[in-house]
């Protein structure tokens, strides 16, 4: 089974087309997340988790909701992470977590698709979207044919910075970086709802027909980049940027 988080589609994507491709099950981690629901899943095919990056790692609402999970069926389990440029050393986490659930780890694929962390970066335009989409087919294909022939993801490569990006830095990146504060709404919002519907963890509550944010955020941005006016900002930081959805 195919079992994935996103926030802008990126994952829901590679989900799809692995899916597909394998012929095996698809199934979306938002409602469990936003409903606080423990999986219990069974899967006669193997796991594959695919998610963001989220500070080189796996993000943690969903390393946390494979953490209280019950999967049952197969015990081998693939990573795929999506990404703007790199995962760092993810894939050490990946191997404790399977170490924690019991799974046989069979590796992480990396495969980068267009940057979405506007409250830090910049996303792409849609033409240049569309081509890193079509180059991180090779990639994909790869990735799936492991799977298909029960082979483990090729390691991978790592540098001298990436234990740190990994472990301190993605630590303090959640103390001091993930928060819902800065996000405002301007008068071009229309009352439209879309925001508070698609935040995975319900963090987004509406008053008098605007959006609310409260304390649970995890960054994943479909908020900002879903609004249909452009009404959401992250304080200075998202000003001029283009938004970032999943065009396939
Ligand atoms: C909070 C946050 C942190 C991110 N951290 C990284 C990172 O460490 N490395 C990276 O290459 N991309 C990073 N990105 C980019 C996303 O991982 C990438 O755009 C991903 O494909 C988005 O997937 P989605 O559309 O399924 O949400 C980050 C994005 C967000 C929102
Ligand atoms: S998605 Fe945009 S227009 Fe719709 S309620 Fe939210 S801020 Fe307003
Ligand atoms: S408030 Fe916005 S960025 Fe934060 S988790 Fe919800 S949808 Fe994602």
């Amino acid at each position: 089974m195919v079992f994935y988080f996103t926030g802008t589609g990126n994952s829901r994507y590679c989900a799809q087309q692995i899916a597909v491709q394998l012929g095996d099950t698809c199934q979306d981690a938002f409602h469990l997340i936003r409903n606080g629901i423990a999986p219990e899943l069974s899967s006669p095919t193997p796991w594959v988790f695919v998610s963001p990056t989220y500070s080189w790692q796996l993000p943690r609402v969903f390393a946390d909701l494979i953490r209280s999970g019950r999967f049952s069926g197969s015990q081998e389990a693939y990573f795929v992470m999506t990404c703007g440029s790199d995962i760092g050393k993810a894939s050490l986490g990946n191997q404790k977590l399977c170490q924690e659930k019991g799974f046989h780890y069979r590796g992480t694929l990396p495969v980068i698709m267009p940057e979405n962390y506007i409250a830090m970066f910049n996303a792409p335009q849609p033409e240049e979207a569309k081509q890193i989409i079509a180059d991180a087919r090779p990639t994909l294909d790869q990735g799936i044919a492991c799977i298909r022939e029960g082979k483990d993801f090729p390691p991978v490569k790592t540098g001298a910075l990436d234990g740190l990006k990994s472990g301190l830095v993605n630590r303090l990146f959640y103390r001091f970086n993930v928060k819902a504060d800065p996000f405002t709404v301007s008068s071009a919002c229309i009352s439209c709802g879309k925001c508070a519907s698609l935040c995975p963890l319900g963090n987004i509550r509406m008053e008098n027909g605007k959006p609310v944010w409260g304390k649970k955020c995890t960054h994943c941005m479909a908020c900002i980049c879903s609004c249909p006016t452009q009404a959401i900002e992250y304080g200075k930081a998202s000003r001029g940027k283009p938004r970032y959805r999943c065009p396939e």
